[in-house]
Formats: structure tokens, C-alpha cells, sequence
């Protein structure tokens, strides 16, 4: 059985990612959905909420699983038995942060990564930009699954609401 791992934040999960995990899902047996954490950012969404979010993204997806990823992503991978990483690529902006994580993870534990470059009509899909894009009250509805597009609306009304308490 061969088992990838595709970590990720995650904040929250988008349809460039579920490209990523869909096309890993034909290749590998099995494919690890790894919901981590990355010391440089700041997120929207809390961990259990992310997890879940991926898990109601995925469930349509065959040989799929979400956990949550604590500690490094080269031990998890390890730990689950995983022969690679897979990871996508948007462009060259990417490659330059992935390419170091690809490099470093193989130093510690010897795990490979592979690169789907993703698919042409989703390039532009980031979970950053989704989130400016909803919390201007604009759609993502072609840009995340629905369950996403609803929690994004129920996040940014609760913070909108809070603000027009506190003013
Ligand atoms: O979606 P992101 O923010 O690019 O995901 C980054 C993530 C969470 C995959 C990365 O930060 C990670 O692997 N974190 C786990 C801790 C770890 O292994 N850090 C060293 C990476 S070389």
C-alpha cells in the first residue's frame, strides 16, 4: 500500500488544494490530508476548525484521511509509513519556500517530495486571498467548497458583529 501525505494549513482549504489531493488520490493508495501548523503564520481558523473543514471537503474523495499534524511533517510522514510528500505548486512564487521544505525534509528523515503543478483554471486560488475576498463580503463560491463558502460567511459576520459592538 502506498501512502502520501499532503500537508498544508489549511486556513481554510480551498479547490486548488482539493485538486492537489484529488489527482494524488489516483496515484497513491492512500492519501493523508496533514493539517499543520506554519510558526509564520497567523490564522483565521483554529486547528480543530480547519481539520474539520478539510474532513467535510474530502469525504467525497476516495482513500482519503484528515489528522492533524503536530510536530514535523517529516516524522508524521514516517510515523504513517508514507513513501512521499506531495505537495502543489502554483508557480515559481512557490518554489522557492517548497523547494527548501523538500530539501530540509529529505535532510531529516529521507522523505521524498513530489510536486503536482496545479491545474491551469485554479492557479490563482489562495487561501489568502479567499479570505481578504470574504471578509469584503465578496464571493468565493468558485474559489472553495460550499461547506468553506459557509464558514467563511459565519466567521465574518461573528467578527463584524463584535466590531460594531465594540465602536
Ligand atoms: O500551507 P502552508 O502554510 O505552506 O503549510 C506549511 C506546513 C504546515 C506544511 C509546514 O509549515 C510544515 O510542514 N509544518 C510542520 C512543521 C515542520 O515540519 N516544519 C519544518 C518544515 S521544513
Amino acid at each position: 500500500m502506498r501512502t502520501a501525505v499532503c500537508p498544508g494549513s489549511f486556513d481554510p482549504i480551498t479547490l486548488g488544494h482539493l485538486d492537489v489531493i484529488g489527482r494524488a488520490a489516483e496515484i497513491f493508495d492512500r492519501v493523508i490530508v496533514a493539517v499543520g501548523v506554519n510558526s509564520g503564520k497567523r490564522y483565521l481558523f483554529d486547528g480543530e476548525e480547519r481539520l474539520a473543514l478539510a474532513k467535510a471537503a474530502v469525504a467525497d474523495i476516495p482513500g482519503v484521511e484528515v489528522e492533524l499534524l503536530h510536530g514535523l511533517i517529516a516524522d508524521f510522514a514516517r510515523e504513517h509509513q508514507a513513501t512521499a510528500i506531495v505537495k502543489g505548486l502554483r508557480g515559481v512564487a512557490d518554489f522557492d519556500s517548497e523547494q527548501m521544505m523538500a530539501m530540509l525534509n529529505r535532510h531529516l528523515t529521507g522523505i521524498e517530495t513530489l510536486f503536482l503543478v496545479s491545474s491551469q483554471e485554479l492557479t490563482h486560488v489562495a487561501s489568502s486571498y479567499v479570505k481578504d475576498i470574504a471578509s469584503h463580503g465578496g464571493s468565493v463560491s468558485a474559489l472553495v467548497p460550499p461547506v468553506v463558502a459557509a464558514a467563511l460567511s459565519a466567521k465574518f459576520e461573528h467578527e463584524h458583529k463584535l466590531e460594531h459592538k465594540k465602536g
